[in-house]
């Protein structure tokens, strides 16, 4: 069978259509032809087009050269964002770092060749001297956002500010007050927007392709041993010590509703709790460590040895020496005060293992929102319902259905394959954020972003008063 004949028997080729699908397209049909949710066969439709819209270069339109960017937390996102200057020197280059932690500082440091004078340690060393660049990045802990950013801003700097915003509503709404005050640009790194698969979503949207949005369902599966590593064991593990996994995790999540919707939120109620990762789960004679001759290793899902030893999984917390050897990621996981060693039903752990929260917006729209860590996938399910079509989406490519021509369109670009944007993470994400921000604070013009400091708090918020919801078992206001 040629492709031709291929094509036609999926039903994808139709009479006169000058558009052949590309083999994205067919893999992306293909999977969407299957049953539905309750088994039956869903829509049969024929694809005679793909949905495209051009994805923006990541070459940042600078004026008057390199924006300078000081990177404050030299971790796993700061040496994500200062990656852009290796790629792109001419848009942007990195001229300080601060990292408490002397390794991460010197390796920024020597890999940007930053001088000794601007290689600071604690956070708050780089505004004890005059400003020396046009934008801070930090990406500190979530519990070191806000004094950095207060301060960042009264020195007169541009902020490319992790999420979440602060650990408190109060907090939050104070940052953008002085990104007012200051007049500056305050960008939350909320990077699934910028990704092209999301932009392609919103800009189908916007063009009216499913008629006025009714209703949306978004569901973020977390993917069982990410949840593990980070909000059992890890970094994220403590709500109170960083902020409700709602915020933590899911505010790309909330973020994406309210930029989808253009409305305000009304209401919003939530539940979920931590259901499993507790220690009366933990089954029989299950040592406190993983290492310590556990009888269930081998058949435990969230096997330490398993994660990061044979599947070598989220090994950039260990800033290892080889970053494949066995032996030390062994010896790392096996010290006693190692804390991703530790078996998951028996950490100091408080973050829900599945939340669930439905929001109404000014307009009447509703959307449900579910975070589920028992998934074997990430990447985010959406599907949007329109008064004359529907869109669904697994976080790689979706599509929108027509109810009235019988169309199925297609989006599926393979980003990864794009050249420039080969190793960006969130799906193109990471890179198109920095992008934008660097011709925002180049052209001192916020709206390059895809979201102002006020849209970015207000989700946040959505996010505070989910979990408020959450724990008051009630429907709460957004007023
Ligand atoms: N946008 C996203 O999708 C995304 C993804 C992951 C993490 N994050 C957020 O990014 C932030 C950083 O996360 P990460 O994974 O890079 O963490 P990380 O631990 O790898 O990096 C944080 C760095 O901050 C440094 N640091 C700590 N205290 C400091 C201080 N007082 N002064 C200067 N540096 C200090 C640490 O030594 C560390 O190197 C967090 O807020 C996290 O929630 C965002």
């Amino acid at each position: 069978m040629d492709r031709k004949e291929f094509l036609k028997s999926l039903g994808l080729l139709t009479a006169g259509a000058a558009i052949i699908p590309s083999e994205g397209t067919i893999r992306a049909a293909e999977r969407f032809s299957g049953a539905g949710a309750n088994g039956q066969s869903t829509v049969d439709m024929a694809t005679d087009k793909e949905v495209d819209f051009p994805v923006k270069s990541l070459r940042a339109n600078v004026n008057g050269g390199p924006v300078k960017v000081i990177i404050i937390g030299a971790g796993n996102r700061g040496r994500t964002y200062a990656e852009y200057a290796r790629k792109f020197p001419e848009c942007m280059q990195v001229v300080g770092v601060s990292d408490i932690r002397e390794s991460r500082k010197n390796a920024m440091g020597d890999t940007y060749g930053i001088p000794a004078e601007h290689r600071f340690g604690d956070w708050s060393e780089v505004f004890k001297v005059a400003k020396f660049a046009d934008a801070v990045v930090i990406s500190t802990p979530d519990d070191l956002h806000y004094d950095p950013c207060m301060k960042a801003l009264q020195w007169g700097y541009d902020v490319l500010l992790e999420k979440p915003v602060a650990q408190t509503e109060k907090e939050c709404t104070d940052i953008a007050a002085q990104a007012h005050k200051y007049g500056r640009i305050v960008a939350v790194c909320h990077v699934l927007r910028y990704s092209p698969y999301f932009r392609a979503m919103y800009q189908t949207l916007r063009d009216g392709m499913i008629g006025k949005l009714i209703s949306i369902q978004h569901m973020e599966p977390i993917e069982c041993r990410h949840m593990a590593h980070s909000y059992v064991r890890g970094n994220w593990r403590d709500s109170k010590k960083t902020t409700p996994i709602i915020l933590a995790k899911s505010c790309h999540d909330l973020d994406i509703l309210r930029w989808f919707v253009g409305k305000p939120c009304k209401t919003i109620v939530a539940d979920g709790s931590l259901t499993w990762f507790r220690p009366e789960n933990a089954p029989e004679g299950a040592p406190k460590r993983c290492t310590d001759g556990c009888p269930h290793e081998s058949t435990c899902p969230y096997s330490a040895i398993d994660i990061y030893v044979k599947r070598k999984q989220h090994l950039g917390v260990f800033d290892l020496k080889n970053s494949r050897d066995e032996q030390e990621i062994m010896s790392r996981i096996s010290d006693p005060n190692n804390e991703w060693g530790r078996c998951v039903y028996f950490c100091d752990n408080d973050q829900p293992d599945h939340f669930v929260s439905e929001m109404v917006f000014e307009d009447g729209t509703t959307a449900s929102f579910s975070m589920e860590a028992f998934t074997p996938f990430g990447g985010r399910r959406t599907r949007i319902m329109g008064t004359t079509g529907y869109i669904e989406g697994n976080g790689s490519s979706f599509t929108v259905y027509e109810f009235r021509s019988n169309r199925k369109l297609v989006w599926d670009k393979k980003v990864s394959e794009i050249p420039e944007y080969k190793g960006s993470g969130h799906g193109g994400g990471d890179m198109a954020l920095v992008c934008d921000f660097l011709e925002a604070v180049s052209a001192h013009d916020e709206s390059k972003l895809t979201s102002s400091i006020d849209a970015s708090i207000e989700s946040h918020v959505m996010g505070f008063r989910a979990e408020k919801s959450r724990l008051s078992n009630k429907k709460v206001s957004m007023k």
